[in-house]
């Protein structure tokens, strides 16, 4: 996601601000921008849209703004479109308070109201710029210290966050705060730093503070004092960073690919928090184009989700898995057929749309050259194009009627992880959303179900914490020739996006079938050896997955067996079983996946291979 820098102490800030800013645009933005303060003097604020030569440039390499203390930020746009005004520092009118931000306020909005009331205006789209006037408000209300205003504003805003604060009255001193969201803390003899990662500070000190979840600390050129939410002083230890600069942008994962499964829970939590409020479904933030006419049907999502009789989910790669747990979903929860096609096909087929559908375009990327086709061709035809996007301000995601942004943050690894995930959850909430408009689903019953998506990023934990056993697993069968996913209804879709992840990090052949089409060919293909992965996560659906296993295990398979705990009867048919926690069948997916992506991940790790970046594939595929 995004970044931030600080620093304050002998030297000139700008420079060191700039230089850690470019070792955090691997994560990926789209704006940025310092704040620096000279002694007693104004703060000055530069921004830029763009790349962050543009910043640069226009600083003057940093020289433009002397001061020893300041802040900056990379943007990753989540609320707002990419632009200049966007883009943080935000401040207060009177330049009192001036911050950065990570994260996601969940209810902004409610504290924008709030705001308005006490005469704040707002310039930006952003929940920061409400973070940063909230810290300003309670600072005049309660004359109180940095330090009292940040906590009474903490204890307001809901979600997560990094933040950074300087304070007009304070110069010479840098308030930080942070819940979920990281951030680091650094010394040396000319100063203090802060990062929201290590690359950020590692070329001026390996000597750093973690401050944990909920605490705050103040930097000065004398050093880093920490608080916790009561305001009283607390003591932290100093730790050394021995991570190289390579390893440090990754987290101290060996791949980007490792570190965004690990970031799934987080962009599970990130999108829920986004959609999900108060235990109600939101669809408010559906970022609506300008080309919706109000008068149109397409000018109303709830409106257009409780009226419609059919969905078509179009989309490609991983994107297309999704939609295809999508389609189960959808139908078991809210009753309407959906039909899931390869973006690529949908566009040559001359698509016979219902009048009372809705198109569902998901794509990580936004860019992706099919699916733009598949959307322009669907809007042709007067179907309202609802978009699932994680890159803001995409071509997917402009040209789109809606947009419901997944919360996941740059995904470098070429092989989707955390994208894949958050697509999941996105359509989960349509899924709900849409049978609660339209009465199929009751308040109870879907309070449950919400309960259980929350549950959803620990449960991912969980089957983290034991990725060893699948690291064994992989590093005794990345020799093989040919591996088979099986699986009926929802486990077929894992299976398909299973098999994905292996072939084309692992170069390993791999197909998935629906379990019951075995016997119409590919059984011939079983060997004594062949690796055979069955899904069995569908209470109705595990026993006839469990005798096609038999049926191969009796031509030699060796059987790899993935179920959730409880079904422990699978070890009488399985070598290898593998189990993820309860939940409700509907989103069995999002736990289901993750031994998989690990399974594919460690094979091509045992083979020594380009992990983040496989021969042959683009992140991005924008050609035809
Ligand atoms: C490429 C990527 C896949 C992705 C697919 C669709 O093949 O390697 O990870 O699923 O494109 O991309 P999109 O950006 O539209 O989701």
């Amino acid at each position: 996601m995004c970044g931030i820098v600080g620093y304050v102490g002998k030297k000139q800030a700008a420079p060191i601000l700039l230089d850690g800013l470019a070792k955090l645009e691997y994560r990926g933005y789209d704006s940025a921008g310092i704040s620096v303060r000279d002694g007693d003097k104004d703060a000055v604020i530069v921004k830029a849209k763009g790349r962050l030569s543009k910043l640069a440039d226009k600083t003057d390499q940093g020289r433009a703004v002397p001061g020893t203390c300041g802040i900056g930020h990379t943007r990753w746009a989540t609320h707002g479109e990419p632009s200049e005004l966007n883009a943080h520092p935000h401040c207060s009118d009177d330049m009192n308070v001036i911050g950065v931000h990570n994260g996601i306020i969940e209810n902004f909005q409610e504290l924008r109201q709030k705001l308005i009331r006490h005469d704040y205006q707002f310039y930006s789209e952003t929940d920061t710029e409400v973070a940063i006037k909230l810290i300003d408000y309670y600072y005049k209300k309660y004359a109180g210290t940095p330090v009292d205003a940040i906590n009474h504003a903490l204890v307001r805003i809901r979600g997560s966050y990094a933040l950074a604060v300087m304070f007009k009255e304070y110069p010479g001193e840098i308030y930080v705060a942070r819940k979920d969201n990281p951030m680091i803390l650094g010394l040396n003899e000319d100063g203090a730093f802060l990062g929201s990662d290590v690359p950020a500070i590692l070329k001026y000190t390996r000597k750093v503070y973690y401050i944990g979840n909920m605490e705050l600390g103040r930097l000065s050129a004398d050093g880093v004092t920490f608080y916790n939410l009561d305001g009283d002083e607390i003591q932290k230890e100093i730790t050394e960073i021995e991570w190289d600069a390579e390893s440090a942008e990754k987290g101290g994962f060996e791949h980007f690919m490792m570190k965004e499964i690990h970031e799934q829970p987080k962009a599970i939590a990130d999108t829920l928090g986004m959609y999900i409020s108060n235990g109600k479904i939101d669809l408010s933030s559906l970022a609506k184009n300008g080309a919706v006419d109000e008068n149109d049907k397409a000018s109303d999502p709830e409106a257009i989700l409780k009226e419609i009789g059919r969905v078509y989910i179009v989309a490609c790669g991983s994107a297309y898995h999704a939609g295809m747990i999508g389609k189960s979903v959808i139908e078991k929860l809210a009753g309407i057929p959906v039909e899931v096609s390869l973006a690529s096909e949908f566009r040559y087929c001359d698509p016979k749309l219902d009048k009372n559908s809705v198109v569902i375009v998901i794509s990580q990327s936004g860019e992706t050259a099919d699916s733009l086709a598949a959307l322009r061709l669907s809007k042709e035809r007067g179907i309202p194009v609802i978009a699932i996007v994680n890159v803001f301000g995409s071509t997917i995601a402009r040209e789109a009627d809606y947009v419901m942004y997944t919360a996941a943050g740059p995904e470098i690894a070429v092989a989707t992880t955390k994208a894949y995930s958050a697509q999941l959850i996105t359509l989960y909430i349509l899924a709900m959303k849409t049978a609660l408009l339209k009465g199929i689903l009751d308040e109870e019953r879907a309070k449950g179900l919400m309960d259980e998506l929350a549950a959803i990023p620990a449960g991912i934990s969980k089957i983290l914490e034991d990725k060893e056993r699948i690291q064994w697993f992989a590093a005794k069968y990345a020799n093989a020739k040919d591996v088979f996913f099986i699986g009926r209804g929802i486990d077929y879709a894992i299976g398909l996006e299973g098999s994905l992840k292996m072939k084309e990090i692992s170069y390993i052949h791999s197909e998935a079938y629906a379990a019951g089409e075995l016997k119409h060919g590919t059984i011939s293909l079983i060997e004594k050896g062949t690796l055979v992965i069955g899904i069995m996560t569908q209470n109705d659906l595990y026993e006839k997955t469990r005798s096609n296993m038999v049926e191969v295990k009796a031509r030699g398979a060796y059987l790899f067996g993935l179920t959730s705990y409880g079904n422990y009867n699978v070890e009488d048919t399985v070598d290898f079983a593998v189990y993820v926690p309860k939940t409700d069948e509907n989103f069995v997916a999002s736990l289901a996946i993750v031994p998989l992506q690990l399974l594919g991940y460690y094979m091509a790790v045992t083979k020594g291979l380009d992990v983040d970046k496989p021969r042959n594939l683009a992140k991005s595929v924008t050609v035809e």
